[in-house]
């Protein structure tokens, strides 16, 4: 008996359509979260999902659900989905292809007129990326996320009450998106690998053992200001300087001391930001990930450590700031072994692998069993460029299928 495969023609189809939506013009999208764009390409999905017949659900978070429920009203659900949000001008797979391959294995299961014993949910979580708080909406759903994330978010404060406002959310009401954890029977994601070692290992399918722990800081240099053409060079408290030396010497660090870690300094403002006045303060935004949570913990000190020695030799203070902390998420044996067995079923090669990639999974492995795949990609991530092939697409929704109708017939 041949697998029960998706529609890849409607699958595409709809990529293409949403594709659409913040369309850069260059291959990818601009769909920061909670702006115009990513409001779009909600409301999109949401008619996709009226107009295909399936229940529609949200919740104070603004999540957004396709539902197709079980005859039995008391049945477990699995939950399979990801996010419609983009990093500014990012690519067209990132979140969207898990979405829509969440809404495939629904449309497919209906289609065949399959009976589960299970309720099938396609969730588009709010704010995966990051450019407000990050893993905002699938946090709230899993009860993890806390008041203070709100008071420091990555992306800044105002920012994100703009964005609940444009979306008619608020700060509260997020909380209510928390959901009973004994509801879910697994959390099942697919998503462009966003590297290159699957294309490395000829490989079709990635089955993820661990996502990295994130963790964010702000640190701030404080110099003085001072006239920049009248002041010696050895007489200056630049700020600047103790920024420049942290991000290079961040760098040696990680990669003397931390491997298999990273370190990014993606953020920097010198103040007050003028040419001929020294900078009186630099402000860096540095995130840093590892696969390991002792490992997370001393990086994070380390960089700390840094920070200060940075600042002492050019004679400046800091201020540390911490914006958040993501921990490692082991994903679930069982869902791990449920792809295993669709790719064995779909005659694909598969292979085990980490995330350093943050995603939607890491809240959910909290609450219920949870895993993720991956497919090939090249061209990067987080970028116009990003690019997977439709047949590698086509996989992937087929193994979340399969996975999801070992998982619900168990
Ligand atoms: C999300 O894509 C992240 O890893 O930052
Ligand atoms: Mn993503
Ligand atoms: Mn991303």
């Amino acid at each position: 008996l041949e697998p029960l495969t998706v529609n890849s023609r409607r699958f595409r189809d709809n990529f293409e359509s949403l594709a659409k939506i913040g369309d850069t013009g260059d291959g990818g999208v601009h769909r920061p979260a909670l702006g115009d764009s990513h409001l779009a390409a909600r409301r999109w999905y949401q008619e996709r999902i009226v107009e295909d017949g399936f229940e529609f659900i949200t919740d104070g978070a603004g999540n957004h659900s396709a539902r197709l429920p079980a005859k039995d009203y008391n049945a477990k659900t699995i939950l399979l989905g990801s996010h419609l949000d983009s990093v500014p001008n990012g690519g067209r797979f990132d979140g969207a292809l898990g979405v829509l391959a969440a809404c495939e294995v629904l449309a497919t299961v209906r289609d065949a007129g399959l009976d589960l014993p299970v309720h099938l949910e396609a969730i588009d979580f709010t704010d995966e990326e990051g450019t407000l708080v990050g893993l905002l909406g699938s946090r709230a759903l899993a009860g993890q996320l806390k008041p203070e994330d709100l008071q420091n978010p990555r992306g800044g404060r105002d920012r994100l009450l703009e964005g609940l406002e444009r979306a008619g959310l608020t700060e509260e009401g997020l909380f209510t998106a928390r959901r009973s954890t004994d509801l879910f029977k697994a959390f099942l994601e697919m998503h462009i690998e966003q590297g290159p070692r699957l294309l490395e290992a000829g490989s079709d399918i990635g089955i993820v053992g661990t996502l990295v722990g994130i963790g964010s800081l702000e640190i701030t240099f404080v110099g003085r200001s001072d006239h920049a053409g009248t002041t010696p060079m050895d007489s200056r408290l630049d700020a600047g300087l103790g920024a420049a030396d942290f991000i290079l010497e961040a760098r040696k660090l990680v990669r003397r001391e931390f491997s298999g870690c990273v370190c990014n300094t993606g953020r920097a403002a010198l103040e007050p930001g003028v040419l001929n006045i020294v900078p009186a303060r630099a402000v860096l935004g540095v995130e840093f990930r590892s696969p390991a949570e002792e490992q997370l913990e001393d990086l994070g000190l380390g960089l700390v450590r840094q920070a200060e020695k940075s600042a002492e030799r050019y004679g400046l203070q800091i201020l540390v700031e911490d914006l958040g902390r993501i921990p490692t998420s082991p994903c679930s044996k069982r869902v791990q072994g449920a792809f295993g067995v669709a790719c064995r079923n779909l005659g694909l090669k598969s292979i085990s692998m980490s995330s350093g990639a943050g995603h939607d999974t890491m809240a959910m492995a909290r609450i219920c069993p949870a895993g993720m795949i991956f497919i090939p990609s090249s061209g990067g991530s987080h970028s116009p460029s990003e690019f997977a092939g439709w047949k590698d697409c086509v996989n992937g929704a087929n193994v979340l299928l399969q996975a999801t109708l070992e998982l619900a017939l168990e």
